[in-house]
């Protein structure tokens, strides 16, 4: 008798380990198969790359938080390529994460991939930069700034402070990486800004990058070819910190003989409107990392997000950056 039930025990036994094995299973396919071992999420990242002082803060905002909500990062830097965007993409659908997050290095050019993301059932999430898919049931939602405001917000400024100006105000921009949406928006946002003064007038504008030494590089150009530069437009803090530089070389005195304009807010370019070098910086916060793995948890859980989630920002005067350096956090 106690034989025979401990026989019976041992095969229920066994029976229900099979059992818990096919609803794993189960499961994991349901999500894509992708949870770690320890069933915690598993979060694929394509990160752009590390061009500037705000990819490195984005960077360790997202590495931190997803140690605090214990989401297991998979974490690829595309060194500013699209392909390596893209193959790191197909990695992660191999690999069967549960969720992909990227910032796409330009606009154009995802649906593809995209696509083969949906078909393998795994949620995608943009965050930072959009991409211009008419489709948008590609993604779920995207984290990220306003970037047409941003431009918009440093044009107005201008716009304010040159309004007694009586004779053309020449500006030089510094545009970021060519076809990524913050280049294409902010250019766009303060182009129609300025608009309102006939005065301002963009006389040169070309890529940097987002890259302090090209900033650099491109400024010297600028000032060679043009002999009266009144304001400069950097679509980034590092690109205006390298023509800072360039500017120097020139003999002119950055935030007195040319006005300079740029936008992130990192502790590097409010040093530099503190000390009168820089007038007036727009924000764009590189700390997603927490909404980040917020909605990582619920699309994997199947919840409704909305569709579009902006980032809040501010923006900063000489004064204002001074007060607000001590407790900058970036
Ligand atoms: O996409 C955000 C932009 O990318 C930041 O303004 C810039 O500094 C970065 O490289």
């Amino acid at each position: 008798m106690r034989t025979r039930r401990t026989a019976g025990t041992i095969i229920a036994a066994f029976a229900s380990v099979l059992l818990a094995g096919s609803v794993a299973a189960c499961g994991n396919s349901d999500t894509g198969g992708g949870s770690a071992d320890d069933g915690r999420i598993t979060l694929g990242f394509s990160q752009v790359g590390a061009e500037s002082g705000w990819r490195t803060a984005n960077t360790t905002s997202i590495k931190e938080a997803a140690a605090e909500a214990g989401i297991e990062l998979k974490f690829d830097d595309a060194q500013q390529k699209q392909e390596n965007q893209i193959k790191a993409i197909r990695n992660f659908i191999q690999q069967k994460v549960d969720v992909i997050a990227f910032s796409p290095v330009v606009e154009s050019g995802w649906d593809t991939v995209l696509k083969e993301a949906r078909d393998a059932d795994i949620p995608v999430i943009l965050t930072d930069r959009s991409v211009d898919s008419a489709d948008k049931s590609l993604y779920k939602t995207f984290l990220g700034s306003d970037f047409v405001k941003e431009g918009r917000l440093a044009g107005e400024w201008l716009v304010e402070r040159t309004r007694s100006a009586s004779g053309p105000v020449n500006i030089v921009e510094l545009q970021g990486t060519t076809g990524s949406a913050p280049a294409n928006d902010r250019k766009e946002g303060f182009a129609k800004a300025i608009a309102a003064n006939p005065n301002l007038k963009i006389v040169a504008s070309q890529s940097g990058d987002f890259k302090r030494a090209d900033g650099k590089q491109v400024m010297e150009q600028f000032l060679k070819a043009n002999p009266k530069i009144d304001v400069l437009f950097a679509h980034n803090d590092d690109m205006g910190l390298g023509a800072l530089e360039a500017i120097t070389a020139a003999g002119k005195v950055p935030g007195k003989d040319i006005t300079i304009i740029t936008i992130d807010a990192v502790k590097d370019g409010m040093q530099a409107l503190a000390d009168g070098k820089f007038n007036f910086i727009a924000e764009c916060s590189p700390l997603l990392g927490p909404q980040l793995m917020d909605l990582a948890k619920k699309v994997h859980a199947g919840e409704e997000v909305p569709a579009r989630i902006e980032t809040e920002e501010t923006t900063f005067t000489q004064e204002q950056a001074r007060e607000a350096l001590p407790n900058r956090r970036y």
